[in-house]
């Protein structure tokens, strides 16, 4: 069969979603189920734990959302990288879904489809990728067949950042919305705010980026009695302003004019704002897809599924383990 509508599955960390993708390449929205960890970070097999028990309701639910069983072409899910044990049940119900619709499976590069569903659903045709998720942090071009990394966090990704300061100050997981929304009130009561008053280390290292000092610093601002707001507004200002700045540097660079955003911290409306900013003020395009898009989601594993279908086939069974540590620019771009 061909021509059919492609599932994807997404267990890289916290998520397991099941989305798809049409024969006109039109994702549709997933059914995601989030871990959440009563107290501290991610425990990978608790994590696990929580994606096998609920992959087989999803999956039931998401078929009865329209979805004909005979008219599947392809089963794609996230062979890396994240978390093993995730992974892991992932690529065991995409084995298993296989099997039982008698469909082949295809094995993606996690990053790369964040980059595919935002450069279809942007249409952006060579953008540089500034990808802000919770575990990682990198700008990204293609160059030469591969996604190429010009820069990237050095320690920890921008989003565990913001959530290890949420989960110090007792917020709740996860916390780069909560972290929004206080710097947002924060500031509307207080629009005259210097960020000299609240500094914090500046991220940038040559064209790469690191978080831990900034998480440090910050957290010694509130122990010192700075308002919880104020360190939130200034945490975000400093780890968006320092982000961008490498995206731009990329632009400079590499002579593209496209920035396109990625990853669950591209949700964030400030960061938005500012790369908005950096782009007309390059007389560049921005393009934002929309949250559902931005966050883990099964449909973007489906996009780069199709593509990989149509370009270099299924996944042979033997081929088809997991890859805790798979590289963005590991994966050969044969669609360009
Ligand atoms: P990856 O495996 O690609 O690293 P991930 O497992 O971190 O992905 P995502 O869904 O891409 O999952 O991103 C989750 C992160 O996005 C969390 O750290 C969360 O705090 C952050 N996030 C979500 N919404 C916002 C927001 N509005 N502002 C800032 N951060 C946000
Ligand atoms: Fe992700």
């Amino acid at each position: 069969m061909s021509g059919g509508v492609i599932i994807g599955i997404e267990s890289t960390a916290h998520t397991l979603s099941i989305g798809s993708v049409n024969s006109s390449g039109e994702p549709s929205s997933s059914h995601s189920s989030f871990f959440r960890p009563e107290s501290g970070g991610i425990h990978p097999r608790e994590a696990a734990d929580h994606h096998a028990e609920n992959a087989g309701r999803l999956v039931k639910e998401f078929l009865q959302s329209g979805i004909d069983s005979n008219s599947i072409e392809a089963i794609a899910f996230s062979q890396g990288p994240g978390l093993g044990p995730c992974l892991r049940v992932g690529a065991s119900v995409a084995r298993a879904l296989g099997t039982k619709w008698d469909v082949p499976i295809v094995g993606v590069n996690h990053c790369v489809a964040h980059i595919e569903i935002g450069r279809q659903q942007c249409q952006m045709d060579d953008p540089v990728l500034l990808y802000v998720s919770g575990g990682n942090t990198q700008v990204i071009t293609r160059m030469s067949g591969r996604y190429r990394v010009l820069g990237e966090t050095l320690d920890i990704g921008i989003g565990n950042m913001l959530d290890k300061f949420a989960r110090q100050q007792d917020l709740p997981f996860p916390g780069g919305p909560k972290i929004e929304m206080l710097a947002k009130d924060w500031l509307m009561q207080n629009p005259d705010a210097d960020l000299d008053d609240y500094q914090l280390p500046y991220a940038v290292q040559g064209m790469d980026l690191a978080f831990s000092g900034l998480f440090t610093a910050a957290c010694r601002l509130v122990d010192r009695g700075a308002d919880l707001g104020a360190v939130c507004w200034s945490l975000q200002e400093h780890s968006f302003a320092a982000s961008i700045e490498v995206a731009e540097r990329a632009m400079a660079h590499t002579g593209k004019d496209e920035l396109l955003l990625g990853g669950g911290v591209a949700c964030n409306q400030r960061l938005r704002d500012m790369s908005s900013i950096m782009c007309d003020e390059r007389e560049g395009s921005l393009g934002v897809p929309a949250r559902e898009f931005c966050v883990d989601n099964g449909s973007m594993i489906a996009t780069l599924g199709q593509l990989q279908l149509q370009n270099t086939g299924p996944t042979k069974i033997q081929l088809s383990g997991i890859n805790q540590s798979l590289r963005t620019d590991e994966t050969n771009i044969t669609w360009e």
